[in-house]
């Protein structure tokens, strides 16, 4: 069942023939018996036993695969806000309204039109595209609009497109908690409020009560470290703070919110999966042989990378100075949702309290998404899977992806990504799926529309949809289940030593 790397038997047909056009030819010329005739004929079978050959020994390289276990999930993942359109009542709606939060002023405004009907037309392009699963989210301002409503029609048009997965044969995996919250939640303190995790425990049994017919695969909250790092931290997403102890108390409710909707959803679907999304970044030292560099190093990648996870395994919190106990979290994953899109280099700055005493870049031989906000670093793929051992669950890829309107490098950066992910695979990690980030074009939260991650493109004004090279390209390896070397040759034919060395 798991994976293998196929190499087709080395040109057999070629040997069988040339073997049985042998020992006719041999023995026509000894015994000359009918003599030219059998020559002639041992003659051709022996030109044909040659070509033959040749030909398969060209098809035998361009036949080797890795493949991945039978019932791999592959899809693409999309979030709420960032394709609905028109999503007026959370806190991102209200944040793009403020000058200069989001690059350019731009507005989400009526993104990729989901909520307008367009889904039908992605699922088709999804289902089209060889994917077999979709990751989704749901609007938690949609589904209740203010504290005391719970708007049945909005529930129903997700049981809408849920269906319409069904329908197509896409595998569902689905979001609670995508970034966005409802204004009301905002207005009350958002996350800082410490009845946060109950409301949102309620939000969840309502959608899960809802939809569980069609959904098992569920991600309560994600990425919570991004969540926190970039409204509490770094100020660039809502509420825009620069605070630690908020960040602290929302790192904590979002956990007992987790939590909550964890034992809600198994209450309500014994069967469920539940997880959520950690935004996982490779840290690693620039100086390897200064202690300190490695310090800070650590010290990002355990606040960053490990702490959430680890508090949903332990019941622990643990932050460079505290460790808060959180019972409730103690084994709330039934997998390990993994982002994973880059690479940083740690160096040791003693004058960035701020920067946990540290400064970060990519390296500078690596390339660079158009607006240098990733670097094509396949091996942090590896090390993220590997990293994923301590928790001693299933994985599920749940975004990995690059900015790239040209759609210049986004072939490469999959191919090897996948690549990356199947060598974990080979090594009987166990990895059960993957969603690229994104299906579409969609509206990139502070960034606004100048970064495109779609396998397709999309034109905001008119909506009209053009595939990328990426989106076929993706598509056959989805049909392959596997990288072939007739795909990578065809697509990136400049990774082809790289990933098939000789
Ligand atoms: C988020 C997505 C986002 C993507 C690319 C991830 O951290 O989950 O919502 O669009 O990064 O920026």
């Amino acid at each position: 069942m798991h994976a293998l790397f196929n190499f087709p038997s080395a040109a057999h047909n070629g040997e069988e023939i040339l073997g049985f056009a042998f020992p006719i030819l041999r023995q026509s010329y000894v015994t000359a018996l009918t003599g030219l005739r059998k020559i002639a004929l041992a003659t051709k079978i022996f030109k044909t036993a040659i070509k033959e050959l040749t030909f398969s020994q060209e098809n035998c390289m361009a036949q080797a695969a890795f493949h991945f276990p039978r019932g791999f999930l592959w899809g693409a993942a999309t979030a709420s806000h960032q394709v609905e359109g028109n999503n007026t009542n959370n806190n991102w709606w209200a944040w793009e309204q403020q000058p200069g939060r989001i690059l350019q002023g731009d507005k989400s405004g009526l993104a990729c039109d989901w909520w307008g009907g367009r889904w039908r037309e992605d699922f088709d392009r999804a289902a089209q595209d060889g994917h077999n699963a979709h990751r989704l989210s749901i609007e938690w301002s949609r589904i209740q609009p203010s504290p005391d409503r719970w708007d049945e029609n909005a529930l129903d048009r997700y049981l809408n497109m849920l269906r319409g997965l069904s329908e197509r044969r896409l595998t569902p995996l689905v979001t609670l908690h995508h970034f966005s919250d409802p204004l009301w939640l905002t207005e009350m303190g958002g996350w800082e409020n410490e009845k946060a995790p109950q409301y949102f425990a309620a939000y969840v049994e309502r959608v899960v009560e809802a939809l569980k017919d069609y959904v098992t695969l569920w991600v309560t909250i994600n990425e919570p470290n991004i969540y926190v790092s970039l409204g509490y931290f770094l100020g660039l997403f809502p509420p825009g703070k620069s605070d630690l102890g908020a960040a602290l108390q929302v790192a904590l409710n979002l956990l007992k919110g987790h939590a909550a909707a964890y034992r809600a959803i198994h209450r309500l679907q014994p069967q469920a999966r539940v997880g959520l999304a950690i935004n996982y970044r490779s840290f690693v030292p620039a100086r390897s042989w200064l202690p300190f560099s490695k310090m800070v190093t650590h010290l990002r990648s355990q606040l960053f990378n490990d702490a959430i996870p680890q508090a949903c395994q332990t019941g622990v919190l643990r932050i460079p100075t505290r460790k808060v106990s959180l019972p409730e979290a103690k084994g709330t994953q039934d997998y390990l949702g993994l982002n994973y899109y880059t690479r940083e280099y740690v160096t040791f700055s003693p004058f960035n309290p701020g920067g946990l005493f540290a400064d970060t870049h990519f390296d500078p031989q690596a390339e660079k998404s158009p607006n240098g906000f990733l670097a094509n670093e396949p091996q942090g793929m590896f090390e993220a899977l590997k990293w994923c051992r301590q928790f001693e669950l299933p994985v599920i890829i749940t975004e990995n992806g690059i900015e790239d309107a040209e759609d210049a490098l986004r072939p490469r950066y999959l191919v090897q990504h996948l690549h990356q992910v199947w060598r974990a695979v080979n090594f009987n990690f166990p990895v059960k799926g993957y969603f690229h980030w994104t299906l579409v074009d969609n509206f990139e939260w502070e960034r606004g529309w100048t970064q495109r991650f779609g396998l397709w493109e999309l034109d905001v004004e008119t909506q009209v949809r053009r595939k990328r090279k990426s989106a076929d390209l993706y598509a056959e390896i989805c049909r392959e289940n596997g990288i072939s070397s007739e795909i990578v040759a065809r697509y990136t034919p400049e990774l082809f030593e790289e990933i098939f060395p000789n």
